[in-house]
């Protein structure tokens, strides 16, 4: 079932009814200022860091579900309604809402009267502009209200949600003209306000919320909308929002509009006040000169739909198919481009308050979003880096605000050092840049320590050479990729933390799965060496990769498929001896994709038992047999009841593991079949099951075992996104940068057809055209860069070429 549908021509997905099985939402802004917003107005926004700088409040694990938002009323005679249907949640005549690249749009009509909204982040700037334009599409005059409604959050997201006995007192607000302005705790140690305003007279505000809603009154019936008249109120501690009402006279036809902007503002120390208790304004004046009129707003659009236009254009796929095309140009580069801003943080599944920025997550995000944003990634590379640890090991979060680690967390996260490897190393192949590895780096944030981030990168790899066990396979720590597969832990008792409880770093418990990654990551710090002219460094990484390539086919093979890890007692977890979880996706995946077992056949045969045992209509399980009971020596995996989450769900982030494998043993049907099943876009008619937004990918869908096989979960802020993008563009389509050029070795199904990519590479345009005549899988067996026949797959780099046409015939 549909609720919605997308326009590729516009970049936007148009949801048709408010009704969606859950929020479907959407994310403004692309550098410090940003929102959430839903389908139904709902959301808030935050500068930065949505947990220390929250603009407005948002209820979680509320009812109805998605309040709080930003709001706007109309009130036309006894009729109250919301363009965005929330919270009113009276029927409306027309509705629609198009999320679109950094932008939502909401159309509603009730009776005569109807309003377009749109919200945006402009580029450069930090506040949301919301334009509304009601008109009366009836044939007599329309006198109407329009009341707008933002509640503040006190700053500190997680002090605003618990610390009522001082927060019911702190709330500050200052109202000139129009301008409403936020600025609880600016009197101690805050240099920042928030401000909404409206480009119009208002014919009244409110700025207490028990005035404008009324004490036991809901966002449904506020008294100040129902009775048509704003109080005036000043918020004095308790509950600080905005309000503004507008009364509205339109003759037949006519419309007028409204521009309110919601803003972050902030003041050098000592200049904070312009008199006593009086904020300085300067800085929010300023800003909202910039949005006084439609044409500023406008222009201000227009600014950012071309930033969007321009740079997915970076990398552009034709087809014949129409849902390849939609996710590879559109909405898959669009969620890498919010994992980039958000990383884990702040979703509906995500409170903002609880991560910060993931290391290995960030790392991950980067392979997605390297190509459309190269100085940023070089910059957040730096940023990770800067939180490892001298021993190579890292902080497993950080807080995008401060950029340090988070020591409630801490490190021993295994897998984190290799991640590292594999973000550096994309960005250098995107770039040629190899001078970022020249970068002098903190460790922990410490200065006095820092070396190249070469260096780092060496004693990455280090650290898991140092730290094997008795099978000479990575030691796990506290987890590796998968979170939950807590082997040193033995938690008993509810609240202690699966990941830090207990000695959570051991000699014995190993990972597989790491072994994987070292192979790969082990030999791309290798060929980065080879490139920087570090012979000798190269040839110990490949010794080193060589070592572990041969326990891994050891003691890491079962027979059928890649073992997952032993346990703190020696004990095999994911083998054929357990009873429980006898296959696990992830070394399947990642061994193979490193080239693990591939000429030896292993790697066939783990493909086929991924097929036999984890397969489902909605993707690949995490594992099978599902957990049912808890395993204390296997900790959080076996929390979860089976089906969900890391037990045995479809764990959407390493179902690309396994494409991008079946793309190197060359099956690109499977590879292709896989790509689908998880694919948002192929989701979109099932929408009644699935539930989570159609335009994205979901982290989880939940697996065979559980009693909503099919439902997805925790959309958006997924590693899906970045792997997949990978999975699509690099190995399926395969357009994969090398250190030395682009290289071009596609692996599809049969039929998929002639295709072509535009791809902008190190300053070049890339052409590409791929012909099939033979309807093969994979191969390359003719590529012509500019009308001349070259040998190999890798188009050589030219720095001195701006356009580049390549002509390649599979076969
Ligand atoms: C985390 C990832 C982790 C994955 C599997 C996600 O929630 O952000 O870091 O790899 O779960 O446990």
């Amino acid at each position: 079932m549909n609720f919605g549908h997308f326009d590729d021509e516009n970049m936007e997905y148009v949801v048709t009814t408010p009704k969606t099985p859950l929020p479907w939402i959407n994310y403004l802004g692309s550098n410090d200022f940003f929102s959430l917003i839903s389908n139904t107005s709902g959301g808030y926004s935050f500068y930065k860091d949505a947990k220390l700088l929250r603009l407005t409040r948002y209820r979680y694990n509320d009812v109805p579900l998605d309040s709080n938002g930003k709001y706007f009323y109309i009130k036309d005679g006894a009729a109250i309604w919301n363009p965005g249907w929330q919270p009113t949640k009276t029927e409306l005549d027309e509705y629609e809402c198009r999320h679109g690249m950094g932008y939502t749009k909401f159309h509603g009509k009730k009776g005569d009267i109807s309003a377009n909204v749109l919200c945006f982040v402009p580029m450069d700037d930090t506040c949301e502009v919301q334009k509304i334009v009601v008109t009366n599409d009836g044939s007599s005059e329309k006198k109407i209200q329009l009341f707008s409604y933002v509640e503040f959050c006190l700053w500190n997201a997680m002090d605003d949600m618990t610390n009522y006995q001082r927060n019911l007192s702190t709330g500050e607000v200052e109202v000139i003209g129009s301008t409403i302005y936020h600025k609880t705790e600016y009197r101690e140690r805050r240099n920042h306000y928030a401000v909404y305003s409206v480009n119009t007279k208002a014919d009244g505000f409110d700025t207490s919320r028990e005035d404008f809603i009324g004490v036991y009154n809901s966002g449904a019936n506020p008294d100040a909308v129902i009775e048509g008249k704003c109080r005036n109120s000043i918020a004095s501690g308790w509950y600080p929002i905005a309000s503004h009402q507008i009364d509205i006279t339109l003759a037949p036809g006519e419309s007028k509009s409204y521009v309110f902007v919601l803003g972050y503002c902030e003041n050098p120390k000592d200049q904070k006040w312009e008199a006593q208790d009086v904020i300085n304004k300067a800085p929010a004046e300023k800003m909202l000169a910039k949005y006084q009129t439609d044409e500023d707003v406008d222009k201000s659009f227009d600014n950012l739909r071309t930033y969007w236009k321009k740079l997915l254009s970076k990398f552009t796929v034709n087809t014949k198919n129409d849902k390849v095309n939609r996710m590879v140009n559109i909405w898959n580069q669009y969620q890498c481009m919010v994992t980039f801003n958000m990383s884990r943080s702040a979703s509906y599944y995500e409170s903002g308050i609880g991560r910060g920025m993931g290391f290995r997550d960030s790392c991950q995000d980067l392979l997605g979003f390297v190509h459309l944003i190269p100085d940023r990634a070089r910059q957040r590379i730096i940023d990770i880096a800067s939180t490892q640890f001298q021993d190579g090991s890292a902080y497993h979060q950080y807080q995008p605000l401060t950029k340090k680690g988070n020591s409630d967390i801490g490190s021993g996260f295994n897998d984190d050092p290799l991640w590292l490897i594999a973000g550096t190393s994309a960005y250098i192949r995107e770039t040629g840049d190899t001078t970022i590895l020249d970068e002098i780096v903190p460790y922990d944030n410490d200065m006095s320590v820092a070396t190249s981030l070469f260096e780092h990168l060496t004693r990455s790899l280090d650290y898991i050479i140092n730290h094997k066990g008795p099978h000479d396979l990575p030691l796990i720590g506290r987890a590796d990729w998968n979170d939950c597969l807590n082997l040193n832990c033995f938690s008993e008792h509810p609240g202690e933390s699966f990941q830090t409880f207990g000695p959570s770093e051991g000699p014995v418990a190993e990972s597989v799965f790491i072994g994987g990654m070292f192979v790969k990551y082990g030999n791309e710090y290798a060929d980065l060496c080879d490139f920087i002219g570090k012979k000798d460094e190269a040839d110990r990484a490949r010794s080193e990769v060589e070592k572990m390539v041969k326990a891994l086919l050891g003691a890491g093979w079962d027979g059928k498929w890649f073992i997952r890890a032993y346990d703190a007692n020696g004990n095999k977890v994911g083998s054929n001896e357990c009873d429980e979880g006898k296959i696990y996706i992830e070394p399947q995946g990642f061994c193979v994709l490193a080239g693990v077992g591939v000429e030896t056949g292993e790697a066939q045969k783990a493909m086929d038992s991924v097929k036999e045992m984890l397969d489902t209509k909605y993707g690949i399980m995490i594992l099978q047999p599902a957990y049912t009971r808890y395993h204390v020596e296997l900790g959080e995996i076996s929390s979860y009841p089976p089906g969900y989450k890391e037990n045995a769900g479809i764990f959407c982030h390493n179902n690309p593991w396994v494409s991008i494998a079946e793309t190197v043993i060359g099956d690109g049907d499977r590879a292709f079949e896989i790509y689908q099943k998880t694919c948002p876009a192929y989701l979109q008619d099932i929408s009644e099951i699935h539930r989570t937004e159609p335009y994205v990918y979901s982290q989880m869908v939940a697996g065979r075992d559980a009693r909503f096989h099919g439902q997805g979960k925790n959309s958006w802020l997924t590693g899906t996104a970045a792997w997949t993008f990978t999975d699509i563009s690099q190995y399926i389509l395969g357009v994969y940068p090398t250190l030395k050029g682009l290289q071009i070795n596609p692996c599809i199904p049969h039929g998929f057809g002639d295709f072509t990519v535009t791809r902008e590479y190190r300053n070049a345009v890339y052409h590409i055209t791929v012909k099939n005549p033979s309807d093969v899988c994979k191969g390359v067996l003719k590529m012509t860069v500019d009308g001349n026949d070259i040998s190999g797959n890798v188009i050589p780099y030219d720095p001195s070429k701006k356009d580049v046409n390549i002509e390649i015939v599979m076969g």
